[in-house]
């Protein structure tokens, strides 16, 4: 893929997250479905299940030889990432999209060979668009996202944590050990969307995103657009992510990444 190709497809791509938000937005106040997944607290609508069938159709009709990779099961059966993989979670927060219908995003990333050439974001209800093309830096709204070093002390920032984690019968991290980070900060902030989490990371209004479980289609995008910004994004472990698989992550500001990863480790032992 020349420049020029990866330019069209950026546009187009963006063309199809506006159109798919504006539909949202459009039917926001209509009665909905609303059935569990997992567990009676991960919530699914037909919005998310109509969303990803636009991507799936758009995909197909101009783009056949592209793949899908999404969460509502429209796309493909994925086990590899060759060729040009779209990433892509039709509604992320999808508990905000059905009690404070707003606070939800469309996140696509566009893969090609496992590297991320392509990320969008976008903040439907209050109509924001972050950018990223690999190489060319992250934008909100046209305006370039940089994180810049300030060699900012762990004690001075924000973490967007999902305060789930912080029950003693969480399982993914010792109880003591998780509390003592949260003490160890600033204090907490959690937006119910990891992608809407990645973009504030990128604009700096965050310092930093610690989650113990996500899902590709979660981190696609934002993985692209945090680091298009400068900041730092891999597994809580400080390890390459998995674009695959199941995840932590951890993405932040590069003042604090090696800190907080360092604080992780030790409190998973
Ligand atoms: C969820 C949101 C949430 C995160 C969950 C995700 P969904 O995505 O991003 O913030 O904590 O792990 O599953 O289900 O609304 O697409
Ligand atoms: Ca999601
Ligand atoms: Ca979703």
């Amino acid at each position: 893929m020349d420049n020029r190709e990866r330019n069209e497809l950026f546009e187009t791509a963006k063309s199809f997250i506006r159109e798919a938000g504006t539909t949202i937005r459009e039917k926001i106040d209509k009665p909905r479905t609303i059935e569990t997944k997992s567990n009676a607290d991960d919530l699914v609508t037909e919005m998310d299940q109509e969303t990803e069938r636009y991507f799936a159709e758009q995909i197909k009709s101009h783009f056949p030889d592209h793949r899908l990779f999404g969460e509502e099961g429209f796309g493909d059966e994925i086990e590899n990432l060759k060729g040009l993989v779209w990433i892509v979670d039709p509604i992320d927060g999808t508990m905000n999209f059905v009690h404070q219908k707003r606070n939800f995003a469309i996140s696509v990333g566009i893969y090609k060979d496992g590297v991320g050439e392509i990320g969008l974001i976008y903040d439907v209800m209050d109509d924001i668009l972050y950018t990223a093309l690999r190489g060319e830096g992250a934008y909100k709204d046209g305006k370039k996202l940089e994180i810049n070093s300030y060699k900012k002390p762990i004690e001075q920032s924000i973490l967007c944590l999902n305060t789930t984690w912080l029950l003693p019968e969480n399982r993914h991290v010792e109880h003591e050990g998780i509390h003592n980070l949260v003490k160890k900060i600033r204090s907490t902030r959690s937006y119910g969307s990891a992608a809407l989490e990645f973009a504030y990371v990128a604009e700096g209004i965050i310092d930093g995103y610690l989650s113990l479980t996500l899902m590709p289609w979660d981190v696609a995008a934002g993985a692209i657009i945090v680091h298009e910004a400068g900041g730092i994004v891999t597994t809580a472990e400080g390890k390459d992510i998995d674009m695959l698989n199941r995840t932590t992550i951890m993405a932040s500001h590069p003042d604090i990444h090696k800190e907080v990863v360092e604080n992780y480790v030790e409190l998973k032992q």
